[in-house]
């Protein structure tokens, strides 16, 4: 008998038929002639009840079937009595797969704190709210592939394992085959990493944007979508060490088209995630976050406001706020600032462009004003900022120049200024932090509970 996976069991309509179902007990109740059990394969947020007839099977043979353990059912589907679900299955054959002695299983069937399960994300995909916000991380996944697909963006392959910095920030774990206990010194007395497997100095990437530009100046228009890792703080309910980030670069647009394609790319993802999701999000707006349903629908419904970073520091320096950091034109802005812009101020998201050029990065283009760059960041309810992006300068003196001022080797980003040499054009593009996305459609609020395996300051154990 060829399994059916509980999602299609629960849909079916072809009661009275014989089927299989494999999958993990959430529960088992019952008295002492009948035995029920809430089964789940991971294919829905919802259980297939089994209905097991102890004569049939014998009080010793279902003894180990408790929370946990793992089960094959062979049984006829039927006509639920209950409520909640319309139908049910009625046992004829039970295997045993793998037991979870309740003595030692840490997944009991009272709900468990988000805190807790986070020491133990190992087993938490068990959990109905991980199971839940898992299958919409995967729907997320795919639904940015067929976004672009759709609209002839190529997916570009950008290395993990860089010489460059990206964005000039100096937050890069190192990737060394040298031996720590005895490392190779230069005459100078500096770390000779020609003798590192590369020959030079390594570090895991911040970005793939450097290379996708290189991509978008010979394919047009190409996406990266993969790891990137920061060894910043990372303890912040908004920081992860090693995040998945999204990068588009579109030749020939500039920071007006950048800002349209986050947009409309936003709100797909966002509509995707409402039309395919919709039961996972429903139990995880009832379990956590009632308003969800209702933001999600706003965002995708409403116009982003966009204006400029020097009008938004106005509005927060007249605002009469206190916040915890100060604000002022030149302010690196922060969460607090941001999420004011757009819950207390606009109560819608918003689009801020054109920052001072000292608190972006190297590579952004700059605005005549000899002050601003011409950058966007995307700021969302609930999360700040979500996107950050900008049109580029693909004038080869003007980037040097900037190189130099700030004082960036240029040995590791040669072949990036190169590029500004043959047949340079205008272009743009940004970053979502796939988190951060994750974070909003699901209406969890600390970033660890929306990757499997998060990373963060003395967490890389599972
Ligand atoms: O603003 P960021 O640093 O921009 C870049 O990396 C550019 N190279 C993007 C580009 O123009 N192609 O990062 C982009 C986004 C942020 O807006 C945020 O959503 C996310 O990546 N992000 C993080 N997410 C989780 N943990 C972290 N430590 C993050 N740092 C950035
Ligand atoms: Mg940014």
């Amino acid at each position: 008998l060829k399994r059916t996976t509980i999602a299609d069991a629960l849909k079916s309509v072809e009661t009275g038929k014989e089927i299989n179902v494999k999958g993990w007990v959430r529960t088992r109740r019952g008295n002492k002639n009948v035995s029920f059990v809430a089964l789940n394969d991971g294919t829905t947020i919802n259980n297939i009840q089994i209905v097991i007839d102890i004569a049939l099977f014998g009080e010793e043979f279902l003894k180990p079937i408790t929370t946990g353990s793992c089960i094959n059912v062979n049984g006829i589907l039927v006509e639920s009595q209950g409520q909640g679900q319309s139908v049910e299955i009625q046992a004829k054959e039970i295997q045993i797969y793998g037991t979870a002695d309740p003595a030692t299983y840490p997944l009991q069937k009272k709900g468990h704190s988000l805190e807790f399960l986070r020491e133990i994300a190992y087993l938490r995909p068990r959990t109905n709210t991980f199971g839940a916000i898992f299958r919409i991380r995967h729907h997320m996944a795919y639904a940015i592939h067929k976004y672009f697909n759709d609209r002839g963006f190529y997916y570009f392959h950008t290395p993990i394992i860089t010489a460059s910095d990206a964005e000039g920030a100096g937050s890069m774990f190192e990737v060394t085959t040298l031996d720590m206990n005895s490392v190779p010194k230069t005459e100078e007395g500096k770390i000779d990493f020609s003798q590192d497997f590369f020959g030079r100095q390594t570090n895991l990437t911040v970005s793939g944007q450097l290379e996708g530009e290189l991509g978008a100046m010979a394919l047009g228009a190409i996406y990266t979508f993969g790891p990137t890792f920061r060894a910043e703080n990372s303890n912040t309910p908004r920081h992860l060490a090693e995040f998945w980030m999204i990068e588009p670069e579109v030749a020939f647009n500039d920071n007006t088209d950048n800002m349209n394609l986050a947009e409309d790319f936003l709100k797909y993802l966002i509509r995707y995630a409402l039309d395919n999701c919709m039961e996972d999000i429903e139990f995880l707006s009832k379990m956590y976050d009632n308003e969800l349903i209702d933001r999600l629908n706003f965002v995708v419904n409403n116009n982003f406001v966009r204006l400029t970073y020097t009008e938004g520091v106005k509005i927060l320096e007249e605002s009469g706020q206190k916040f915890e950091f100060p604000v002022y034109w030149g302010a690196d802005l922060q969460s607090e600032h941001e999420r004011y812009l757009v819950e207390k101020h606009f109560k819608c998201p918003v689009i801020l462009t054109d920052y001072p050029k000292e608190i972006k990065s190297f590579y952004m283009k700059q605005n005549d004003d000899g002050k601003t760059v011409r950058a966007m960041d995307v700021l969302f309810p609930k999360i700040g900022e979500i996107i950050g992006g900008s049109e580029r300068e693909e004038n080869y003196d003007k980037l040097l120049k900037r190189v130099n001022e700030i004082g960036m080797h240029i040995d590791p980003i040669w072949w990036y200024l190169e590029i500004r040499k043959f047949g340079t054009a205008p272009h743009a593009g940004f970053g979502l932090g796939f988190e951060r996305l994750m974070l909003f459609v699901t209406g969890m609020t600390n970033i660890r509970d929306v990757i499997p395996f998060p990373r963060t300051p003395n967490n890389a154990d599972f």
